[in-house]
């Protein structure tokens, strides 16, 4: 995480004797990756977070292939998709590979349970909805088009101040960060950078509840859901510090950069990980001297498969999309603006269009359940009609 946070009570020094006023320690916890040596919070409980009262697996999380087809473009119609009923167990796997998965869920309705992800970092696109994450750092409110960015190990829950929810989770087995050249070498973001630390929102309002009883909490694990049901409240943190915790940052805070001649998607990248990368295509006036083209050019994507979520129904070069759509533009075929999509762009001053891409540098399945969903004939619509 880009800086240090810090909210609620801490003693002076790590480690160090700290008790409650009824004379009892706290229990301190260390969160962090990679060991001892990665990014990391300490939080100090009211309980300990290791009491667990029982232990059951519920649900085995199939990632799925469809049977293997010819080699096409692919346009997914997510809008096909039902609401399910949980938040966590019940999100529906479209693309994935051994480094990142891309899922939706529809939640039916909210719940009150905890879950924790224990395979991977969450990018949590909203797509639509408006809440309130809580964790164990404190709560992080959120409306649509906000990217929260939840890393792996961190207990969370959803509240929704709104009715209807959509949710793209990008699952990397990853840290998920900020690109490395948007930051100096002492991890600032510089000021070429399309975003900065201002627009990035942290967890407030830390909720400490003292709280025995059951409390019930989802772990994924080995795309498994088990669950540990809780000998008491696990949000009972009075206070922690460091680099590791849930992050937001809304699209619409994205700085998109404009040239006078059409510049490429790395432009508009938001995030990396490991063997992908994010990029956010925003509202923007187009490439401003007379003879651009604004559409982007026609490409080859080498050794890299493209997957763009359109997050409205308008994309420049992209025609029979709506929203909801996602289209996989694999490697070993070029693509680029279907017919007359080039033409229409020329004079064009500005686009609203809004997406998330995730370019992958491995390739990726597609499930059976976005095969269900697919408009088969995606690959023909660069055909002259
Ligand atoms: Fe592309």
């Amino acid at each position: 995480m880009p800086v240090y946070h810090r909210l609620g009570e801490l003693p002076s020094k790590r480690h160090k004797i700290y008790r409650k006023p009824n004379g009892e320690l706290y229990a301190e916890e260390l969160m962090g990756n990679m060991g001892f040596i990665g990014p990391a919070s300490l939080l100090y409980h009211l309980r300990r977070p290791t009491a667990v009262r029982a232990i059951r697996c519920v649900k085995e999380l199939k990632y799925e292939a469809a049977p293997s087809e010819p080699l096409r473009h692919r346009h997914f119609r997510t809008k096909r998709l039902e609401q399910t009923g949980d938040i966590f167990a019940d999100r529906i796997p479209l693309l994935f590979n051994n480094d990142v998965s891309l899922s939706i869920v529809r939640p039916l309705s909210e719940t009150s349970d905890f879950y924790r992800n224990a395979q991977g970092d969450e990018i949590i696109y909203v797509s639509e909805g408006t809440g309130v994450l809580e964790s164990i750092f404190g709560n992080l409110p959120f409306t649509d088009g906000d990217y929260l960015v939840i890393p792996r190990g961190i207990l969370h829950r959803y509240r929704f101040t709104s009715t209807q929810c959509a949710l793209l989770i990008i699952e990397s087995a990853g840290y998920v960060r900020t690109p490395k050249r948007y930051r100096n070498e002492y991890g600032q973001l510089m000021e070429s950078s399309p975003y900065s630390e201002r627009d990035i929102r942290c967890p407030q309002d830390l909720q400490s509840k003292d709280e025995k009883g059951d409390f019930k909490l989802l772990v994924k694990k080995e795309n498994r859901i088990t669950e540990m049901m809780l000998a008491s409240h696990p949000f009972d943190v009075i206070g922690w510090d460091g680099y590791y915790y849930p992050w937001a940052i809304n699209i619409r805070d994205f700085e998109p950069r404009v040239g006078r001649f059409h510049l490429p998607p790395p432009t508009h990248q938001t995030f990396e990980s490991d063997g992908f990368v994010i990029c956010s295509f925003c509202p923007r006036p187009f490439d401003f001297d007379p003879e651009a083209v604004p559409a982007p050019y026609t490409h080859s994507n080498v050794m890299s498969d493209e997957v763009l979520y359109y997050a409205n129904s308008e994309f420049m070069s992209r025609k029979g999309i709506e929203y909801g759509s996602i289209t996989l533009h694999p490697d070993g075929l070029a693509h680029g603006p279907q017919p007359g999509r080039t033409e229409a762009s020329i004079g064009q001053k500005q686009t609203n269009e809004l997406a998330v891409m995730v370019d992958t540098f491995r390739g990726l399945h597609v499930s059976r359940e976005a095969a269900d969903i697919e408009d088969r004939d995606y690959y023909l619509s660069w055909l002259e009609s």
